[in-house]
Parts: structure tokens; C-alpha cells; sequence
């Protein structure tokens, strides 16, 4: 989704922008823009529909455009189509109002009318434009930028990370979000702002996430916080962990591969951040064991892969913990007639901590009086923030626009909360919680060694190119994670491919296998096994190839054309195993056929409207 990236201080503004816009790329986008104050307080403004490449080359990299203020933004269109009208930043009638924006104003028609009757014109089918022309009716009137924007927020429904130059206040910016992110740093003279993390880290860790409807005035080196009626409000300073380097490439073709190959490392961590010394130690997310045990059952939301986390999270919860657990698309959960009950748990599952409607269902829960776990990814987000108990998982930035790591953090996520739940609750003996916490530490290694076959997996996603559709079946566990292996599939590749539970698919989908369709089996949970395999078999018959991701020693009947062998875990941990060959799978299969593998198309990082 679109990106927002500010500068202030002592050095030439656009190639600072377009730096950061560089890093936002991951988050998608269709066309790009930056303004830039110059010496006299004259705002200029740079598009271009497209790659940020035609925008930089049209700046000369930056050069062209002098100055040390500005504002950038990267645009993925919802109001209007992307094209360089559309593309932001916008701006008044004589570009003395300079505006970008991430986000939805929602009642932008109603606002259009009402300033259109005051004589306002509209070059673009944006909403922001809408917002900047709202923010200049108010800078007018009151002839102050904080009252304009404070106004601007009194009248605006939606969500938005505004960011606002006025060519009265030459080398200033004025911002504000609500429900979309907004990040702030200073350093040493100099004042930034983004979206996200990645922009800022070449520049400082030290950063300010500011609450929603909260004002940032950024100046000569330093950021200043107002609430809406423009008193001063203090925002704590936040250190990022991450590193620069942990947000480039590293040497790998693309950062999917290399978030891929972080796997054993992230798992690692995320094991490591609560098991210690045998013991899982919930003190550090605020909850306490009695609270834990007092839960009667869960709920489990989040979006797309996240979902597909949760799932495996069901599984696994309610097998060791013997507890009810039902799994929710976020998106469905905000807007359903929940019947929730008091002493239910809800977690909330998101790489991003900003996806729109994984927000809304977890103020809907919040709002019903319930108790809210995020599993988060990024520190300081907005779930991370709201939600009651935060479990942070330790993927570290996560740039392919297709996850995998975080996935892979999300799920050691589940197990640790499921061990916990079923230690809490007395539903496991304490040699079997041991053995499966002893377990988890081995995960690592265990994926190293199928990340070291890969080279087998390429080539089959080189010789099943051609395929125009693909199943991935499984039962129970193996399901969840074929729910996955299809998603990846998909989303990159652009393969038309369907997951299945192994048993419902002769209840209609086995009509679409035809000579030649690609069915994936997933078999790694004893006692179902021998099941998935015999439906495997009824679409041999019908001329299907078979691939099956499997544990090494299991026995497999001879008509599969390719079996991606992992070593053998506690079954409730399969999931981390078994979608490693998927991932490379979906991967390869991207590179072969010349995709934009880390930035498919129509797809977005962060998924900030709904
Ligand atoms: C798939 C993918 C998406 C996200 C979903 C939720 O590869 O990345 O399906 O999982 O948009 O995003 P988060 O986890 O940020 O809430």
C-alpha cells in the first residue's frame, strides 16, 4: 500500500526521499511523487506513473529539484486510477499547500461537494486531494497550520497518515495519522518521517510513533507532538532493534529468498524470546498464568497468511490444550453477529500490525469487553499498541510483499502459546511438555537442512512452469499449511491453484483435475496419512501429477513424480517443516517464469484499507 516519507534538516531533500521511497517499494505501489521547498519557500512537485525509476530519472535522481524540505509518497491507487494526475503529493491552487496522504477518507464525496459550493475546483479523482484542499479551506480561515489540521480532523472520516508542507513555513512539516502509520525520527539536525521503519533506519533507530490524532510539527532538527485542541503532548522515543542491513538484500537475488533463508534464524529467536531454560515465561507480554488458565476458549483473526498461522494455531491449541478454538478471517469477524463471551481470549494475528481489518476485529472484541493477544511482527504498530497482551514475534523486517519468515515466527508463535495453555490448563504431562519445548529448539537446524535441497525443488518448479492450475491437499494440519502452499503459489506465481481439505475435494473441486493438473499432497499428521493418500490416488486416476511434501520416512506409493522430504518433528510442529519446500516451490516458480517475485502485481505489503 502507499508509502509516506518526509525530510527536513540541512541536506538536499530529494534524493532523501527517493531513498526512502526506495525502501518503501515492498509495500506496492503504481506511480510516485515528491515535493520540495526550495530556499524561498517555493513548493515543487515531481510525478510519475510507474516504477520510482521513471520519477527518478525525471528528477535526475534528486538533482533536478533543490531543496532541503519535502515530502514523498509512493501511490497504490483506491481513488482514481494510477496515473500522474492521480499520483500524490497534492496541492492547492497555487501549490502553496503541498499534501501526501496514506489511507481513505471516507465521507471525501461529501467533503468534495461541500468545498466545491465554496468554489474549490478538483484537477484529480483523489480523496487527498480532497484532504489538501480541506487542510487550505482551514488555513485560510484561521491562518495557522495546526488549527488547519486539527479542523481537518474534526471534519474527516477514514483513516489517514497526512503530511503537509505550507510555503508560509518554509523547511517545516506538519503531519498527522489516524488508523494508518506514521513513524518520526530526528537526528542530529535533521527531521524524517515514513510510513514505516525501513525508511528511516540508514538514519537513526530512535524513533516516535505517534498515537492517532496526534499532530507532529517537524523544524530545525526537532519534532514537536499536539493533541487536536493543539496543546503539547509528550511521545515516547522508541528504539528499532532491526538494523539497516537486516532490510537489504544481502547478496540474495531477491529479498524473498533471503527472508526464505532468515527462517532457521527467526525461529530461533522467536523460540528463544519466551522458552528459557525449559520454562515458557509469558511475564515479558503482561500475562499472567491464572489469567492464562481463566481463559474458557479463543478466537483467532488475522488476514491471508496470518489466517493460515491461525489455523495451525487452532490445530495446535486445541489438541494440546484441549481448549475451543475458532479461527476467524478478520475481514468477516468485524462485521458478523460474534454471540463472543467474557472469558474468551482473542488473538490477533499480523506481520504488519496495520492491516485495516485485522484492526477493526480487534477493536470489536476490545469493544465487547474481551481480552486481545496480538501476535505482531512490528514493534510499536497500531495492534501492537491496542491490543491487551503483545507477543512480538522476531522476524525483523520483512520486505517481499509474499511472507515467509513472519509466517514461520507466527506459527512458533502458536506452539508457544499452546505448550503454555496446556501447561496452564494441566492438559499435558510435564515429559511431554518438555519434549515438545526440546522439540522446538531443533526446528532450526531441521530447516536448514530441507533450505540445503533446494536446488531439487528449482528444478521442478522449472519443469511445471507450464501448469495452469494447482491443488494442495491435506487433512488437519497438512491442510493448514496446503492453505498456505497455495496462497504462496498464487500470489507470486499467478498459477490458478486451489487448497483443499484432502476429504472435501470429492465433494465437487475434483471435477476441475484434468490430464496433467498439479496436485501437491501434504503429509506429515500420523493416522491421517494413509487417507490423503488414497485421495492423492483418485486424482492419479484422472491423469493428475503428484507432488507431496512428506516426513523422510514415511512410505509412499510409487505414482508421485516428485516427494520433497522433510525430516521428521513432533507432528504438531509439521507445519514449520513442511511449507519450507512450498515457499521455495512458489519462489522458484516466480523466477522462472520472469515475475516481479517480491512485488507481485495488484499486491500490497501492508493492507491498510479495507
Ligand atoms: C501473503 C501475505 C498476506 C498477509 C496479509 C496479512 O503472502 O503476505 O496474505 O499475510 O495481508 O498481513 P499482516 O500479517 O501484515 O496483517
Amino acid at each position: 500500500m502507499c508509502g509516506i516519507v518526509g525530510y527536513t534538516g540541512r541536506k538536499q531533500a530529494a534524493p532523501i526521499l527517493l531513498e526512502g521511497l526506495t525502501k518503501l517499494e515492498y509495500r506496492g505501489y503504481d506511480s510516485a511523487g515528491v515535493a520540495v521547498s526550495d530556499v524561498l519557500g517555493k513548493i515543487v512537485i515531481a510525478k510519475a506513473q510507474g516504477k520510482l525509476e521513471v520519477l527518478k530519472e525525471k528528477i535526475d535522481g534528486g538533482k533536478a529539484i533543490q531543496g532541503k524540505c519535502g515530502i514523498g509518497h509512493t501511490r497504490w491507487a483506491t481513488h482514481g486510477v494510477p496515473n500522474e494526475t492521480n499520483a500524490h503529493p497534492h496541492c492547492n491552487d497555487d501549490s502553496t499547500i503541498v499534501a501526501v496522504h496514506n489511507g481513505i477518507i471516507e465521507n471525501y464525496a461529501e467533503l468534495k461537494a461541500k468545498l466545491q459550493r465554496r468554489g474549490y475546483q478538483f484537477y484529480s479523482e483523489t480523496d487527498t486531494e480532497v484532504a489538501t484542499k480541506l487542510v487550505d479551506y482551514y488555513y485560510k480561515k484561521y491562518g495557522e497550520p495546526l488549527k488547519a489540521i486539527s479542523e481537518f480532523a474534526l471534519r474527516v472520516r477514514g483513516s489517514y497518515a497526512l503530511a503537509v508542507m505550507f510555503s508560509d513555513y518554509k523547511g517545516e512539516i506538519f503531519a498527522i495519522r489516524k488508523d494508518s502509520p506514521m513513524v518520526i525520527g530526528t537526528s542530529g539536525g535533521d527531521c524524517f518521517l515514513a510510513s514505516d521503519v525501513p525508511a528511516l533506519l540508514k538514519y537513526t533507530k530512535h524513533v516516535y510513533y505517534i498515537e492517532n490524532l496526534q499532530i507532529a510539527h517537524l523544524f530545525d532538527g526537532q519534532a514537536q507532538f499536539f493533541n487536536l485542541d493543539r496543546e503539547p503532548v509528550g511521545v515516547p522515543l522508541t528504539e528499532v532493534t532491526w538494523d539497516a542491513e537486516a532490510a537489504e538484500k544481502d547478496g540474495y537475488e531477491h529479498y524473498m529468498l533471503k527472508e526464505i533463508h532468515e527462517q532457521p534464524r527467526v525461529v530461533r529467536d522467536t523460540v528463544g524470546y519466551l522458552l528459557h531454560d525449559g520454562n515458557i515465561d509469558f511475564s515479558e507480554l503482561m500475562l499472567t498464568d491464572e489469567a492464562l488458565a481463566g481463559f474458557k476458549s479463543i478466537v483467532v483473526v488475522g488476514c491471508g497468511s496470518a489466517y493460515h498461522a491461525g489455523v495451525v494455531m487452532q490445530y495446535v491449541i486445541e489438541d494440546l490444550a484441549r481448549i475451543p478454538v475458532r479461527v476467524e478471517l478478520a475481514s468477516e469477524f468485524r462485521y458478523r453477529t460474534l454471540n463472543l463471551r467474557g472469558d474468551e481470549l482473542v488473538i490477533a494475528i499480523s506481520q504488519s500490525g496495520e492491516t485495516a481489518d485485522t484492526i477493526a476485529a480487534l477493536r470489536e472484541a476490545k469493544a465487547q469487553g474481551l481480552k486481545t493477544l496480538a501476535v505482531v511482527n512490528v514493534v510499536g504498530s497500531t495492534i501492537a499498541r491496542e491490543a491487551d497482551y503483545v507477543f512480538y514475534t522476531k522476524a525483523g523486517p520483512e520486505i517481499s510483499v509474499a511472507t515467509t519468515k513472519a509466517y514461520s515466527a507466527q506459527l512458533i508463535a502458536g506452539y508457544l502459546i499452546a505448550i503454555k495453555l496446556a501447561e496452564v490448563r494441566g492438559a499435558v504431562s510435564s515429559e511431554y511438555a518438555k519434549a515438545l519445548k526440546a522439540e522446538l529448539l531443533l526446528l532450526p537446524e531441521k530447516i536448514e537442512s530441507i533450505l540445503a535441497e533446494q536446488a531439487s525443488v528449482q528444478q521442478f518448479a522449472f519443469h511445471t512452469m507450464d501448469k495452469k492450475d494447482a491443488f494442495f491437499i491435506g487433512r488437519g494440519i497438512d491442510y493448514a499449511v496446503s492453505m498456505e502452499g497455495s496462497l504462496k503459489l498464487k500470489e507470486i506465481s499467478y498459477i490458478h491453484s486451489e487448497a483443499y481439505a484432502a476429504g472435501e475435494l470429492k465433494h465437487g473441486a475434483i471435477s476441475l483435475v484434468e490430464n496433467g493438473t498439479l496436485v501437491f499432497g501434504v503429509l506429515t499428521q500420523e493416522g491421517l496419512i494413509a487417507k490423503t493418500v488414497s485421495n492423492l490416488l483418485e486424482t492419479k486416476s484422472r491423469n493428475a501429477r503428484l507432488a507431496v511434501v512428506a516426513f523422510e520416512d514415511i512410505e509412499l506409493p510409487q505414482v508421485c513424480e516428485k516427494v520433497f522430504s522433510v525430516p521428521r518433528t513432533d507432528s504438531h510442529f509439521a507445519a514449520s517443516l513442511s511449507v519450507i519446500p512450498l515457499q521455495l516451490y512458489s519462489y522458484y516458480l516466480s523466477v522462472s517464469k520472469g515475475n516481479n517475485v517480491d512485488k507481485p502485481r495488484n499486491l500490497a505489503k501492508s493492507v491498510t484499507v479495507e
